[in-house]
């Protein structure tokens, strides 16, 4: 009986050292350091104010087409602002030297990074060029655009 007395001790107070540890790890999760490390962006953000004056156009093209626009309105709308005159490291169209190595990686890379966006040692391109309603197929087309006559 007081082996079981004693085992039933070492439980409570097994649970109220659980409990207390309990509450410290929560309070160091309530911290504002930990809140603001929880609810922190990931990854760096592009954002409007970043390009004013580099791209006025590729905000004005969002709106939605019924079909799939050819590779040449989406660049002319979306892509155009960096891409034509090299602004922000871009490559710029028909750059034969500039697209070269970037075609080597293949075609489904230049597709994940002119979809996801990606930062490389020329610059940033931002997801879909900020054109947040041209579809896959439409950021395709405008790929071909600019690389398919070098
Ligand atoms: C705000 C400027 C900007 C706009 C707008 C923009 N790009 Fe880019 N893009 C860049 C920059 C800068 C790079 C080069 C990044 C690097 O290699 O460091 C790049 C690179 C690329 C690449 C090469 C990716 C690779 O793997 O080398 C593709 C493809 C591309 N852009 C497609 C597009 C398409 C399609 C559009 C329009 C829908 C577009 N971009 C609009 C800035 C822009």
């Amino acid at each position: 009986m007081s082996v079981l007395r004693k085992l039933s001790c070492l439980l409570v107070a097994g649970i109220a050292v659980a409990s207390l540890s309990g509450a410290a790890f929560a309070a160091d999760e309530m911290s504002p350091e930990a809140i603001a490390e929880r609810i922190k962006p990931v990854g760096d953000v592009y954002t409007a104010k970043d390009l004013e004056g580099i791209a006025p156009a590729a905000t004005a093209s969002t709106t939605a087409a019924s079909g799939p626009r050819d590779g040449e309105t989406v660049y002319k709308g979306a892509c155009f602002a960096c891409h034509d005159t090299g602004a922000a490291g871009a490559p710029k169209r028909g750059d034969k030297a500039a697209w070269e190595p970037r075609i080597a990686q293949g075609f489904d890379t230049l597709r994940k990074h002119a979809i996801e966006g990606f930062t490389g040692q020329a610059g940033m391109m931002p997801p879909r060029g900020t054109c947040a309603a041209c579809s896959d197929e439409e950021i395709e087309n405008a790929i071909h655009y600019m690389t398919d006559n070098l």
